[in-house]
This record gives structure tokens, C-alpha cells and sequence, in this order.
């Protein structure tokens, strides 16, 4: 069997488009435009390439967007001000504070103190809250990504087994219980395994779908899927450069061989990722459109 593949890239640009009509409306009936800010601490190239790239999205799409470079020493105190200042500016809607943060910095301390009705990556304590007991919620952009993929590729979640490698609060365990909640496009048996699992491979083989965010380059190969599973790989694992200096991308998934074995499978790049960015601009757009009403 050769896997088809779910090509995040493609149905990312579906929903940017529709993203693109609903902002234009709110633009044209309530005059606004939605407003995102990303702030980025220190020089991390990897962050740096992550927020330039939500920048790009945030500028096609006609949002207001504004990019916040601080250097690597900026102060806790420093950092909780500027995420304050944009609380109360009423033409932004979505604070994106870029992770990992410089190990001088309190993550937690600075993710409690965005507003919960900005907090578009979904990571404030009221958010995850409010997505555990399936109450409306800003999703995680990763997790949120998946489950669109999911549905918009005809993927059944309704009592398939979920077995998910990585227990990382980014990916893992939201979209465990994405996946779990009584709802459409989700409604199935979960499995999150992770370091400390036994025989993990007795788990993934028993995968309808197996979601792998474990950040290890071929964590899963052939013999851990079954036949006609459907493969969703979240690893960006820079594996090298190019000759001009690119980074070049793997994912945790074996691809060659797992996909010969799979009915469907995401590629690395092309895969999850556009799918991330994506869905931060619709929680963006829904934040906006939230404001006015
Ligand atoms: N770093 C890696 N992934 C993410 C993400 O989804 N949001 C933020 N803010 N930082 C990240």
C-alpha cells in the first residue's frame, strides 16, 4: 500500500481563504480589523523563522499585525509590562508570546498574564480549563491544526483508536483531549503514550490513527503501525543545512517505509506545520470577531 497524503499545505490555504472572507466582512460591517501581536525575546533562529513566518500569514490575510523583538536579557518585569500594554489595546485581539522563552524568564508566570480572551495560542490555565470540560475555548494551534486535518481529509475519529506518542502540553495532551471530547470530528478512544511506556510499540500498532510528537527523528518506523493506519506526524527535527544555509526538516515518523504501510500520512514540511500558523489566525479572526459583539 502507498499512504495518500494529507497535505496540511493545501488545506491550511483553504481555511486562510475563508479566513480572508469572514475578516473582510467584519472589516467592511464592524470596522474592525483583527489585530495580532507576536513577541519574540532574544535570537533563537529557530523562534525567529516561526514568528516571521505568523507575520507573513497575519500580513496576507489584511490583519494589523505587530512584531515585538526584545532582547535576550529583557527582565521578567520588563516583559509582564509589554504583555500588559497590549491587554488593554483594544486593536489587538491576540497576544502570541513565542516559546521557549530565555531561562531567566518565569514561561508560566508570563503565559497566566495574558488576558485569557487574547490568549489566541490557547495555553492561558482558563483556556486549557475550558478545553478539558469541552466548554468553548481558545485550542492550541498544533492540536487544533490536526483535528481540521483530520476532518476536512474525511479521516473518522468517531470511536477509532487515538494513540498519540509525546505528552508535551503544546501537543500531546491537548490533543488527547480534543480527540476525547463528545463532539463531532472527535469522539474517540485515546492512548497518550510517552517515555515511561512500556512496550510502546503493543500501543501503536493498535493505532486507527497515530499522532507522533515525541521531537525525535524516525521515534516510529514501520513495525510500530498497522496496516491502513492513518499517520500524523508533528516533528520538526532540523536535521542539517543546505548548501545555502537552509534548514532541512524531518519529521519523528520514518516516512519511506511508514508510508507504504499507511493509508494516509502528513509529510514534514508540508504537513502539520502550515496547518499550525493557520489556526492561530483563526483564533485571531474569532477574537475579533468576539470583540465586537
Ligand atoms: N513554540 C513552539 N510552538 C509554539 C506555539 O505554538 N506557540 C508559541 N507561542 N510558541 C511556540
Amino acid at each position: 500500500m502507498t499512504a495518500k497524503l494529507i497535505k496540511g499545505k493545501e488545506i491550511a490555504a483553504e481555511i486562510r481563504a475563508e479566513i480572508k472572507q469572514q475578516a473582510d466582512v467584519l472589516k467592511s460591517e464592524k470596522s474592525i480589523t483583527p489585530g495580532l501581536v507576536t513577541i519574540l525575546v532574544g535570537e533563537n533562529p529557530a523562534s525567529q523563522s516561526y514568528v516571521r513566518a505568523k507575520q507573513k500569514t497575519a500580513h496576507e490575510l489584511g490583519f494589523h499585525s505587530i512584531q515585538e523583538n526584545q532582547p535576550a536579557d529583557t527582565t521578567e518585569p520588563d516583559l509582564l509590562k509589554l504583555v500588559e500594554k497590549y491587554n488593554i489595546d483594544p486593536a489587538i485581539h491576540g497576544i502570541l508570546v513565542q516559546l521557549p522563552l530565555p531561562k531567566h524568564i518565569n514561561e508560566t508566570k508570563i503565559l497566566y498574564a495574558i488576558d485569557p480572551d487574547k490568549d489566541v495560542d490557547g495555553f492561558h490555565p482558563v483556556n486549557v480549563g475550558r478545553m478539558v470540560i469541552g466548554a468553548p475555548a481558545y485550542l492550541p494551534c498544533t492540536p487544533y491544526g490536526i483535528q481540521q486535518m483530520l476532518i476536512r481529509s474525511g479521516v473518522q475519529t468517531e470511536g477509532a483508536e487515538v494513540v498519540i506518542v509525546g505528552r508535551s502540553n503544546i501537543v500531546g495532551k491537548p490533543i488527547a483531549n480534543i480527540l476525547l471530547q463528545k463532539a463531532a470530528g472527535a469522539n474517540a478512544t485515546v492512548t497518550v503514550c510517552h517515555t515511561r511506556t512500556k512496550n510502546m510499540a503493543d500501543h501503536t500498532r493498535r493505532a486507527d490513527i497515530l499522532i507522533v510528537a515525541a521531537g525525535i527523528p524516525k521515534a516510529v518506523t514501520a513495525d510500530m503501525v498497522k496496516p491502513g493506519a492513518v499517520v500524523v506526524d508533528v516533528g520538526v527535527n532540523e536535521v542539517g543545512r543546505t548548501a545555502e544555509g537552509k534548514r532541512i526538516l524531518v519529521g519523528d515518523v520514518d516516512f519511506e517505509p511508514v508510508s507504504q504501510i499507511a493509508s494516509a500520512i502528513t509529510p514534514v514540511p508540508g504537513g502539520v506545520g502550515p496547518m499550525t500558523i493557520t489556526m492561530l489566525m483563526l483564533n485571531t479572526l474569532q477574537a475579533a470577531q468576539r470583540s465586537a459583539s
